[in-house]
């Protein structure tokens, strides 16, 4: 007689605060080449904040930015941990805010059309670590030169929220998400994706395919083209209609 033995994941996480440091995600990375695990690392500003795709992610006082620090193995299906987060922060919005949030692939949490979140993973998988940092807009301001494109919790609320209570919810949200099995996880992506059938441009390097989206899986955002479906897991996704 065989047993099946699900792995539970029971994480607890040490909170490292910071009032200011260069960015919450090198310095997660940092830890975890020194063998440090189930860290996560907090800052009230960045001076450097990562942003996908080599930009940088503009963290005034006010907002939320912090990382994850775990094992890749106690995420199970490398992949997972994009949907994860974006899904983790969705739902934790949904605690403060009765208005809807909507997922951008691969990550950016938006409301309106507008983000509110961004998402960057970063992969040591020599040591078999990853880090996710998460930047929320929460009381900080919005950049006057991206305020057509970004928004802040306090701008849809017009209302100041508790940032440290925030994160805590957050944490009980992603590591009761991280239980789920990998379908569940992905219905729920798909769930809040505001991807899923539009049209879009999808840019990668050099290249730009557009067409519309017919699925999306841990492979990737599915995309017909016309005349057939390509798969991408990477690139820069713009939303046509
Ligand atoms: C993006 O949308 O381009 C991703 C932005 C990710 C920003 C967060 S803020 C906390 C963590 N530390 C960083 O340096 N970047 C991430």
């Amino acid at each position: 007689m065989y047993l099946k033995i699900t792995s539970v994941v029971k994480l607890d996480f040490e909170i490292i605060s910071n009032e200011t440091i260069n960015s919450t995600n090198l310095y997660a990375y940092d830890l975890g080449k020194l063998g440090k695990r189930n860290k996560i690392v907090v800052s009230e500003i960045q001076t450097h904040g990562k942003g996908r795709l080599d930009r940088s992610w503009f963290s005034n006082k006010g907002g939320l930015y912090f990382s994850v620090l775990m094992d890749i193995k106690d995420v199970g299906k490398i992949e997972k941990i994009n949907f994860l987060g974006s899904i983790s922060v969705v739902e934790t919005l949904k605690e403060f805010s009765d208005k809807n949030f909507e997922i951008k692939w691969p990550n950016d949490v938006l409301f309106e059309n507008k983000k509110i979140c961004g998402i960057l993973t970063e992969l040591n998988v020599c040591n078999g670590y990853l880090v996710l940092g998460i930047g929320i807009n929460i009381n900080n301001e919005i950049d006057s030169e991206i305020k057509k494109i970004g928004t802040s919790l306090k701008e849809i609320e017009n209302l100041k929220f508790n940032v440290d209570l925030i994160l805590k919810k957050f944490i009980e949200v992603f590591v009761k998400n991280l239980k789920l099995d990998d379908e569940l996880i992905l219905g729920k992506y798909k769930k809040y994706s505001k991807t899923m059938f539009k049209d879009v441009n999808l840019t990668i390097l050099e290249k730009t395919v557009t067409g519309k989206v017919v699925d999306i899986s841990y492979n990737g955002i599915h995309i017909d083209t016309g005349n057939y479906v390509e798969v991408f897991n990477v690139g820069d996704c713009i939303h046509l209609r």
